[in-house]
């Protein structure tokens, strides 16, 4: 019998697995086959979910590799390579390139139902290898750069609950959605990005 590549919708650990409190294992041999299946397979599940990110350690691998895309809306305008596209990163690493924080919401595909605000580094450098293992590096900033912060955690053993110091602004989707006041974390934001993206 050939291979036959198989897809595959993998099932999405949630907060309480010990493996999303694991330090996730670098990838050592990038042409290892099931680095690829496990890839293919994160795509399907990331797609089957309807999110914008997916760490391995969320479907059950303690390995650091994340998948990861921008959407359109989300994309700042400034931003050389904005990310609108699929990233496959193994073994990434960031650096923040300012002390500057912001506040701001964060969902989590292993926490669901839930939102938070989360602090985070508003300016990052990210580095991270691609599949033919070419080193690459991008800036990010804003809900980009929260986005990679998110998933790079996961690799650490850290959900976004252990990041926030203002439990009040940690509740249901569904209960903070109906919440103006909640939603806006003491700023105006407009309806249209009053969203909350899983990562
Ligand atoms: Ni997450």
């Amino acid at each position: 019998m050939g291979h036959i590549p198989l897809m595959a919708i993998l099932k999405i650990a949630r907060m309480g697995h010990p493996v999303l409190h694991q330090v996730a294992e670098p990838v050592t041999d990038l042409v290892d086959p099931e680095i690829a299946i496990l890839v293919g397979d994160m795509i399907d599940t990331l797609d089957d979910a309807g999110g914008i990110g997916l760490a391995a350690p969320q479907v059950h691998v303690s390995k650091r590799v994340v998948i990861f895309f921008v959407p359109e809306e989300r994309s700042g305008d400034e931003e050389e390579d904005s990310a609108t596209n699929l990233t496959i990163m193994i073994n990434p690493d960031i650096e923040p390139l300012s002390d500057e924080t912001n506040l701001d919401w964060e969902a989590c595909l292993s926490v669901p139902g839930l939102m938070g605000a989360v602090e985070r580094y508003s300016h990052i450098k990210y580095t991270w290898l691609n599949l033919d293992g070419k080193q690459q590096e991008r800036e990010a900033k804003g809900f980009h750069a929260r986005a990679v912060q998110h998933e790079c955690d996961h690799l650490d053993g850290k959900l976004y609950p252990m990041r926030m110091s203002d439990f009040t602004q940690f509740g249901f989707v569904e209960e903070t959605n109906r919440n103006g006041d909640l939603m806006r974390l003491g700023r105006e934001i407009e309806p249209e990005n009053q969203m909350v993206e899983e990562v």
